[in-house]
């Protein structure tokens, strides 16, 4: 069995749902806190023993990857000042992985963002994390790391899920559930964004997906499915047909980053998490709370 030790990160979007900020600034480099929300992606996917990642980008996309470069410059002036500990941290993030940047020239969809991947990942298993999902397991394994550790076991390819709430199905792809042993989950069918009546379950993909090499060819001749768009969901349906997949119900709590209420929760959530800030957001939200 191969090793899986690449990464794919779809970063083409145009972030519409964040305007005006992302006229000039990739919405993948939006903080939470004070951190890019891409840079909580790359941490989970090199904690879950990911050693090259190719990020999907488009014309805009420069200063997410000056972000993961070197700033020498910076770091210069930062050690000039004595700020020792902020050169470092700048320079860790430019130690992370290896990162390659590849172009989406159209926005035709995920899945046609994850083809853009074929050569990179060549004839090995991978992963894709998804950037508007943010993820987080305080106390135990990265999702990825559970993915991964599922492929181990199977040797197939594994699509994270959770359950949402039934009004929310038509969001998301959504599995069709056969059996289910502990977390790992058997399934018949996969449709992307299902209106709620015809949705086969509630349990809905949140981001994360190892794959097998199969998925390309498929890719290659996947008509447009939901939205005019290839859909990465309507591939890994026929992939289906061909091989093993399983769902795997994960462990974490999941931000979505890309809506504009999931970002505020996560900045008040990440803020009572923090050493720095905890002590003031909590006495700011007691405060808030007698009011409101
Ligand atoms: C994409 C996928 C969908 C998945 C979702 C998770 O949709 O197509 O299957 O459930 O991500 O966030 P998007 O949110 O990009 O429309």
């Amino acid at each position: 069995m191969k090793k899986i030790k690449k990464a794919i990160i779809p970063a083409a979007g145009l972030g519409t749902r964040f305007l005006p900020a992302t006229k000039s600034l990739p919405k993948e480099m939006l903080p939470i806190v004070d951190t890019p929300t891409i840079q909580y992606i790359v941490e989970e996917a090199v904690a879950s023993g990911i050693e090259e990642i190719l990020i999907i980008t488009n014309g805009n996309k420069h200063s997410m990857e000056n972000h993961f470069d070197v700033n020498f410059e910076l770091e210069t002036r930062l050690r000039l000042s004595k700020k020792e500990k902020e050169a470092e941290q700048i320079r860790a993030i430019a130690n992370m992985a290896n990162i390659f940047y590849v172009r989406q020239k159209e926005p035709k969809g995920l899945g046609h963002a994850v083809s853009c991947a074929k050569s990179f990942v060549g004839e090995e298993p991978f992963a894709v994390l998804l950037g508007d999902d943010l993820i987080i397991n305080k106390n135990g394994k990265p999702v990825l790391r559970q993915l991964i550790d599922v492929y181990e076991q199977t040797s197939s390819s594994v699509i994270g899920v959770q359950e949402v709430k039934q009004e929310d199905v038509s969001k998301y792809g959504v599995v069709k559930p056969v059996t289910q042993n502990g977390r790992t989950i058997e399934i018949s069918d996969f449709v992307e964004k299902p209106p709620v009546e015809k949705a086969p379950s509630r349990f809905a993909v949140l981001g994360r997906y190892v794959l097998t090499p199969a998925i390309f060819e498929i890719l290659d001749n996947q008509t447009p499915g939901k939205g005019g768009e290839i859909q990465l969901t309507d591939a890994i349906r026929t992939l289906m047909d061909r091989e093993h997949v399983y769902a795997y119900d994960f462990e974490g709590f999941r931000y979505d980053v890309g809506d504009k209420f999931g970002f505020v929760r996560a900045t008040i959530d990440f803020a009572l998490e923090r050493e720095d800030l905890k002590e003031n957001t909590a006495n700011y939200i007691k405060e808030l709370a007698k009011k409101i």
